[in-house]
This record gives C-alpha cells, sequence and structure tokens, in this order.
C-alpha cells in the first residue's frame, strides 16, 4: 500500500490569473498585501484593514459569469456571518470591488492548512491526532446546531495556528448546505456529485443529497488519514472508489512499527464514522464526547497498544499497489452524477435502503 503524499494545493493556481497585487486598495478599507491560497472559487489574500492596521484575509471570487457561483459566494458569506464559534473562522465584512466582483473578509488565520501540516509532520501520535480533530468536530458540531452542512470538509479547508495555544478552525464554506427546510437558496440539484471524491461520504459519492452525517464520514477519513498518512480506499478515479464503498472494502490494516492508537479510537473510526450508511454513523456531538473521552485517556491511562486488530487482516480487495494519482480525487468537484456507472448506482440504492 503507497501512503498517500501530500502537497499543499492551494499553492497552486488554478489557471486563474491573480487578480490583486501588493499595494491595491480596497473601496479604501483594506490594502492587498499577497495571494494567500487560490481554490476552487476563488483567491484568498493576505490584507491589512486601513482602520485598524490589523491583518485580515479577503477572499474574492474569481469566476463572476455563474449563477450559482455567485450563490454560492453569497451564502458562504451568510452562513459565516450566522456562524460565530472559536473552531470556525469568523467573517469580518463583506462587499463588492469596483468591478463588482464579490469579496468577503475574514479574520486572517496566522499558520498552516493541515494538509500542509500533514505534509511537514509525519507519525503523528494518536494523542496528537486527538488533539487536531476534537476543535474540528466542535466546529462541526457547532455548524450542524445551526442546521448546515459543510460538505467539504478536507485537510485543505482545515487551518492550524502556528502561534501558541494552538487554533484549529474551519474554512470554506463556499459548498456548505442549508438543510433548514424553508432555506430560500437550494443551490445544488438533487443527483449532483459535490464535494472533494477522496473525502466524500457514499451518499456524495452517488449524488444523493449530504447531511450532517456526511461530514462526519469526511471526519473518519481525515482522522484515518492523519493517523496512518493514507486514504482509507486508495483508487485514481471516481468510478474506482466508489466500487471500493460499495464493496464495503474495510481500510487497510495499519503498517507496522506504527504509533498504535487505542481501541476505542479505531472503533471510533472504523465502526462509528467510516459506516456505509449514514444514519449508522454517529452525529458531531456524539464526537465530541467521545474524543473528550479519549483524551482524558490519553492523559491518565496506560493505553493499550495492541489495537489496530479490529482492522480487517484480510488483504484487502480495495488496496491499489500501484502507482496512484492522489491529486485527481482530491479537488473540489461538480459533476452531474449521470456520469456514474449505472449498474453500481442501482447496487447503491439497493443497499442503502
Ligand atoms: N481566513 C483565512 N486565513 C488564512 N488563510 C486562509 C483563510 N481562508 C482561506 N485561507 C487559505 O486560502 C485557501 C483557499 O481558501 P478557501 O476558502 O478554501 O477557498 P476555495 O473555496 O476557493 O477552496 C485555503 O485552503 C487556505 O489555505
Ligand atoms: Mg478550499
Amino acid at each position: 500500500m503507497l501512503s498517500a503524499t501530500h502537497s499543499p494545493h492551494h499553492l497552486f493556481t488554478t489557471g486563474q490569473s491573480v487578480r490583486l497585487k501588493k499595494g491595491d486598495n480596497i473601496n479604501n478599507n483594506y490594502e492587498i498585501i499577497h495571494l494567500i491560497g487560490t481554490g476552487s472559487m476563488g483567491q484568498v489574500y493576505l490584507a491589512r484593514s486601513l482602520h485598524t492596521q490589523k491583518e485580515v484575509a479577503i477572499k474574492i471570487l474569481t469566476s463572476q459569469n455563474c449563477t450559482t457561483l455567485l450563490k454560492r459566494f453569497d451564502q458562504e458569506a451568510h452562513i459565516l456571518a450566522s456562524l460565530r464559534h472559536e473552531n470556525i473562522v469568523s467573517i469580518l465584512d463583506s462587499g463588492h470591488l469596483p468591478d463588482t466582483t464579490p469579496f468577503i473578509v475574514m479574520e486572517y488565520i496566522h499558520g498552516e492548512s493541515l494538509e500542509t501540516y500533514l505534509a511537514i509532520h509525519h507519525n503523528l501520535s494518536w494523542q496528537h491526532c486527538v488533539d487536531l480533530m476534537l476543535p474540528v468536530a466542535r466546529g462541526l458540531r457547532a455548524l450542524h446546531a445551526k442546521g448546515f452542512v459543510h460538505r467539504d470538509l478536507k485537510p485543505d479547508n482545515i487551518l492550524i495556528t502556528s502561534n501558541e495555544p494552538q487554533q484549529v478552525k474551519l474554512v470554506d464554506f463556499g459548498v456548505a448546505r442549508n438543510t433548514n427546510k424553508n432555506a430560500s437558496l437550494a443551490i445544488t440539484r438533487a443527483g449532483t456529485l459535490i464535494g472533494t471524491p477522496a473525502y466524500m461520504s457514499p451518499e456524495q459519492l452517488f449524488g444523493d443529497e449530504a447531511s450532517c452525517r456526511s461530514d462526519v464520514y469526511a471526519f473518519g477519513v481525515i482522522f484515518y488519514e492523519l493517523l496512518t498518512g493514507q486514504l482509507p480506499h486508495s483508487a485514481d478515479s471516481i468510478q474506482m472508489l466508489r466500487q471500493l464503498v460499495l464493496k464495503q472494502v474495510a481500510p487497510p490494516k495499519i503498517p507496522s512499527g506504527y504509533p498504535k492508537p487505542p481501541k476505542q479510537l479505531v472503533d471510533l473510526i472504523i465502526q462509528k464514522t467510516l459506516i456505509f450508511t449514514s444514519s449508522d454513523r454517529i452525529t458531531a456531538e456524539e464526537l465530541v464526547h467521545e474524543l473528550l473521552v479519549l483524551k482524558s485517556y490519553a492523559y491518565d491511562t496506560p493505553h493499550d497498544l495492541s489495537l489496530f486488530e479490529t482492522l480487517s487482516d484480510l488483504p484487502s480487495e480495495g488496496s491499489i499497489t500501484q502507482s496512484f494519482d492522489r491529486d485527481s480525487l482530491l479537488a473540489t468537484t461538480t459533476e452531474h452524477i449521470s456520469k456514474a456507472d449505472e449498474r453500481l448506482y442501482k447496487e447503491y440504492l439497493n443497499k442503502s435502503q
């Protein structure tokens, strides 16, 4: 089994030209310092508030000629404005550039994404992983309590501050969904695949509506990746990933020599988050509680080191040993499900009933 390679994707532009440059003045309120990141929707810049002299992050939408993207950008601002939580990035302001490009101003998170963090730090202890993921679970709990689903939870959308005390914050609510029934914005048509394939729940991979439990699945994928350095399913196409998920192929064993986490943590990931049927997954609220218990273990109890036994010892049917193009499954995707394999979709429907 190949271990996944991590690359800070956001440092690469997706063919979009850099829209703003150092010294640009935004509506007499902010001055651009430099580009921080480029994602599927926009560009994020470090800037300085001309009023407070504080650093801020400004996200601009780069493709304005798409109504759906404009709606999503508006929705991101709306969701952030209705959430105030220490593990969710704060929005400070929003507006339009003179050419009508919309932007949002956020607190600047000085640090790095979990994606970059993973590329630098290998062999994290399980206690360290719990410390990183408990705030993610708390952020999700707050998000879900308001009726929102993130839908694109992945290491690139989790930021870690470099100053002490280290903080962990969720960003990028660009494809988030409002589950409130009377929500006026229903941006995504049923049957649309949205998110990042490598972190997608089975229901998202097959174009069904994402729920809060879909975020819990993504949480499980990230946690597994933190502990092992690899994704639970190594596939180089969405089709292959769908097949592995449908077969409910067990994630591969942890390579020997790895710091082994307690059975409770393994069970939490494998049996309570990475579950095919969404209603069988735990909630973010329960995740927080389970992680708090594990955290208390980490300090109080000598832990059982024989743990990854609960993972399948079978040669994993789904293990792909040839070179694996992880990047193809790592970008935020919006694709209509009609491209999916019909036969697999029927199988999915049978299994999910
Ligand atoms: N508030 C912030 N502070 C610092 N960096 C940020 C902030 N928001 C986003 N970034 C960086 O910019 C990248 C792209 O932002 P994101 O909101 O994920 O955009 P997209 O929707 O285009 O993926 C992130 O992965 C992160 O590295
Ligand atoms: Mg992003």
